[in-house]
């Protein structure tokens, strides 16, 4: 454009041009009246509220959906008489069944003090807090996880050499086995002689025999004790190895195997866990460390439902089930469990972040939210879920050999 040029025209009048600025701004843009009653309600506050501008106005902004009115009624009352702006960072909303998440929003007074209104300025956080959320909980599991991977090696060591110390006793044990037998021989032939008299009787007070069929027995016992240590270990080093980010081959039936190992005590209190492995499953290309994760929220989503039917009674154990079959395009991967079931009301938003029916502190409704974005997002996979209330569950899982999509997912869901 030359220097010297007129200003462009303003193609519409200033208040076409405000309503036009109020339609495309991307932050919720409301204003109440001196009585919290919604006057203006801008396009994304209908995006994320999902209630159209008709419905809206009029309606007293601390009611229109659920969420903590009181709240949101006290910070217009300090607004007012502070004669400042508030800030409300977090709150939780529903709209409608599946019209949830978080906002953050500016109260503004409008006029000397309230009296002309307010200006609610915000956004919808969900996402973000989501995002945030998950990178905590990856980065709880990466320190668990280098934390676990040193403890396996430190054990490994001395494991090691007892293992060999052990084993050096058991053979040993056949030679002094000999040196006893030749004891006992040598006592019996000296019988008679009286000078060996006090000999044998300290022979025979020492009871050989079951020292014979009972050391070598500790032994075997404390080297099979050893192998299941070695058998943890190796099952610790597997599940707790750092991934590269990189897709690599991995076998499913081992993952698996490791994984109920290292949470066996996640479940053995509750549950028997059975697994039924399709020898001939072949590898997938995948990352490691994140479909570790998948079955170890799995498993222990399935000990908890065991836990809450069981409820404080010693009932016999539960049964959790997993199950790897490939399938004409890939592998399909059961997890079922005899425990509680998911109502029908809810099974639509247990993949949900922050879905959750477990107490404070016991569950921070993650699990199948990451489940969900490691294998349909970074593998292309599917999740599907069959349950009975009373009866149990069965989460079914495929993933295609190969992902067929990276990005494609992302694309595919946003
Ligand atoms: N096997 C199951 N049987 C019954 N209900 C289940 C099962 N798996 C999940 N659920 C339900 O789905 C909800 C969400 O599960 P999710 O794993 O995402 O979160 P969480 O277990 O509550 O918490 P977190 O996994 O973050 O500790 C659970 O609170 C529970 O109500
Ligand atoms: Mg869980």
């Amino acid at each position: 454009m030359p220097p010297d040029s007129a200003p462009a025209p303003i193609l519409t009048a200033p208040d076409e041009e405000l309503s036009l600025v109020l339609r495309s701004i991307s932050a919720i843009l409301i204003t109440l009246d001196p009585q919290g009653r919604i006057r203006l309600w801008n396009d994304a506050a209908e995006k994320v509220f999902r209630i159209g501008p008709g419905a809206a106005r009029g309606r007293e902004f601390a009611t229109l959906v659920r969420w903590d009115a009181e709240r949101l009624r006290a910070t217009l009352e300090s607004c007012r008489a502070e004669r400042e702006a508030r800030r409300i960072d977090e709150l939780a909303f529903e709209a409608a069944p599946d019209v949830r998440g978080l906002v953050g929003m500016t109260i503004t007074p409008m006029g000397a003090a309230g009296d002309a209104g307010f200006l609610v300025f915000g956004r919808e956080i969900t996402e973000q807090k989501q995002l945030e959320a998950q990178h905590a909980h990856a980065l709880k599991l990466e320190s668990i996880g280098q934390l676990a991977a040193g403890i396996a090696h430190e054990i490994n060591t001395p494991t090691q050499f007892i293992s060999d110390n052990v084993r050096f006793l058991r053979d040993a044990f056949v030679e002094i086995t000999k040196l006893l037998e030749l004891c006992t021989a040598l006592a019996r032939g000296a019988e008679r002689d009286a000078a060996s008299t006090a000999l044998v009787a300290a022979l025979q007070g020492l009871d050989l025999d079951y020292l014979r069929a009972e050391i070598p027995k500790a032994l075997e016992e404390s080297l099979s004790g050893l192998e299941r240590v070695g058998k943890i270990v190796g099952a610790m080093k597997e599940f707790s190895h750092p991934g590269t980010g990189e897709k690599v081959s991995v076998d499913l039936n081992r993952a698996i195997e490791s994984t109920v190992t290292v949470a066996r005590n996640e479940w053995k209190y509750v549950s028997e866990l059975e697994l039924d492995l399709d020898p001939d499953l072949p590898a997938v290309q995948g990352l490691p460390d994140e479909i570790n994760q998948v079955f170890l929220n799995m498993v222990v989503n399935a000990a908890h439902a065991i836990a809450e039917k069981r409820g404080a009674s010693a009932a016999s154990l539960g049964k959790i089930t997993i199950r790897t079959r490939s399938t004409k395009d890939g592998v399909e991967i059961r997890i079922g469990d005899d425990g509680a079931g998911i109502p029908e009301g809810i099974r639509q938003r247990i993949f949900d972040p922050f879905f959750t029916t477990k107490g404070v502190g016991k569950g921070t409704g993650q699990g199948l939210a990451i489940a969900r974005s490691v294998v349909v997002d970074k593998h292309g996979g599917s999740i599907a879920v069959e349950s009975t209330v009373g009866v149990g569950t069965t989460f079914v899982i495929r993933m295609p050999l190969v992902a067929t999509l990276g990005n494609g997912a992302k694309e595919r869901r946003a």
